[in-house]
């Protein structure tokens, strides 16, 4: 007895380090506050697009330990400055993420207190506050109380969660898989395919759509595909529509999608994971008319309401349809089960999970919904001001666009247009100041804009110019014009 009680007091000694002492705990957040406070002060004047790759020996774990001041600088050289800068203004590429420091505070309380956010009996209060937030957006986008959703790690995981629902709700399985038939824009994100794949729909019959001059899908020709089918003895039993593409923030006509679909009695989704908060503009509202005609939505607050990655949301109208292959029971949770609420375990592939609800909710609650519309608002005349700024000098622009994601090209005469725009994008990059990316649009190549970073400003256009045409010049000097 003494000796296994000497084991445990010998091992108890050890372990302690797993629980700093206070005075402990205070050295370590009083260097982290430094660091982060540094980090922030600077944002504006580091790169937005670091060269290199880091050199994994550094990052390795091995057997020796070592300090936090060791570790901060081994991040700094080994994860900040390497690829793109997320977090700051200057990141105007792909759809850019936020990172409000409300939304860090969030995660380390959740972490802290480690809540147990999957079922409400482990933790009534925090499957309360991630109900209420689904509740809340609801409210935005026009949701009967009924519908039921899910904070999720993110918009792919967001889709998977709907796009399951739709099968489920079809029965598409066995021998009604080939029959069946989805629609869907070229533009979607590719995570739709990828969410396809993995839920056993890789053999479904798939109908890219035609677009129109704004890449929006064409109504008439969705209507005439979907006759097709049914003429053809096949299924149509899914249409996706998009608020907000990637490519070009396209928002389709999300209300006349929708009436086909009931017509039909198929189930409309949307994917408005980067356009969807937009909805919050007065300016842009009338876009988003006929979103609640939606069986399923998903929205990301990690990019239209800035937070730092990590947050999806996904809406459904049908709870049946999620419960069908989400819900489960088990022996050891007989305890956990309770018809309080909606336990978020029932609406995901998870169980255990983050306690994401916090980073939204502390935000939300600080400071109201104003200053988060008045940066979608700001964003939204820093893409009028990036476009009318780039005409200037003379590049062509992309139509006006319905959001903030628009793309433009140099009209080069001596070099064929797209070898001279991607040797601009690769001088872009290298000059790393502000972050564009590229895209092809009906195989031409262009640059695109994506204004999404909530630190993004006029001040970061401004830099954005400035570096554009300093890459013009040394592209010039490259194909020696
Ligand atoms: C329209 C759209 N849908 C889905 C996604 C995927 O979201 P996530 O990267 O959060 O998984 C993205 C990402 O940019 C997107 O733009």
């Amino acid at each position: 007895m003494d000796s296994l009680i000497n084991k445990i007091i010998a091992l108890e000694k050890i372990s302690q380090e797993l629980e700093p002492s206070l005075e402990k705990r205070n050295s370590l957040n009083e260097q982290l506050q430094q660091y982060t406070n540094h980090f922030i002060e600077n944002t504006e004047y580091n790169p937005s697009y670091y060269g290199g790759n880091p050199d994994s020996e550094k990052l390795r774990i091995k057997p020796s330990k070592k300090d936090l001041k060791e570790l901060l600088s081994i991040y700094t050289s080994e994860v900040v400055q390497k690829g793109i800068n997320p977090a700051g203004g200057g990141h105007l590429g792909y759809i850019p993420g936020g990172g409000i420091y409300a939304s860090a505070l969030g995660d380390m309380l959740a972490s802290v207190t480690n809540e147990y956010a999957g079922m409400y009996f482990g933790s009534p209060g925090a499957v309360t506050m991630e109900n209420e937030l689904i509740d809340w957006m609801k409210n935005v986008f026009n949701f009967p109380k009924e519908a039921i959703g899910n904070l999720t790690s993110g918009g792919s995981i967001a889709n998977l969660i709907a796009l399951t629902a739709a099968r489920d709700q079809h029965q598409i399985k066995n021998e009604k898989i080939s029959q069946s038939v989805i629609y869907l824009s070229p533009q979607v994100h590719h995570c739709i395919h990828k969410a396809l794949r993995i839920i056993g729909l890789e053999d479904v019959q798939v109908r890219l759509l035609a677009l129109d001059e704004l890449s929006r899908i064409d109504i008439i020709k969705l209507n005439e595909s979907i006759q097709d089918d049914i003429e053809n003895g096949l299924n149509p039993f899914l249409v996706i529509s998009s608020a907000g593409t990637t490519d070009t923030g396209a928002v389709d006509p999300l209300e006349q999608i929708g009436k086909v679909a009931q017509t039909n009695k198929m189930w409309y989704h949307i994917d408005a994971a980067y356009g969807g908060f937009f909805i919050l503009s007065e300016t842009k509202k009338y876009l988003f008319k006929g979103i609640e005609l939606a069986d399923s939505l998903v929205i990301d607050p990690h990019k239209g309401l800035f937070l730092p990655y990590g947050l999806g949301a996904v809406l459904i109208k049908n709870k049946e349809a999620v419960f069908h292959s989400h819900h489960y029971t088990a022996n050891y949770m007989q305890d956990a089960i309770t018809n309080t609420q909606i336990n978020p375990a029932d609406v995901s592939p998870e169980l255990t999970k983050h306690f994401r609800g916090v980073r939204l909710w502390l935000p939300l609650s600080l400071y109201g919904i104003e200053p988060f519309t008045a940066c979608l608002d700001e964003k939204l005349l820093l893409t009028t001001y990036f476009r009318n700024r780039l005409k200037e000098i003379g590049f062509e622009l992309g139509p006006e666009p319905d959001l903030t994601v628009s793309y433009f090209w140099y009209p080069s005469k001596d070099v064929a247009e797209n070898k001279y725009n991607e040797k601009l994008m690769e001088i872009i990059h290298s000059d790393g100041s502000v972050f564009l990316s590229s895209t092809k649009i009906d195989g031409k190549f262009v640059i695109r804009m994506a204004i999404l970073a909530f630190r993004t400003k006029k001040i970061t256009i401004d830099k954005a110019m400035k570096m554009i045409k300093k890459c013009i010049g040394k592209t010039n000097e490259y194909f020696n014009k």
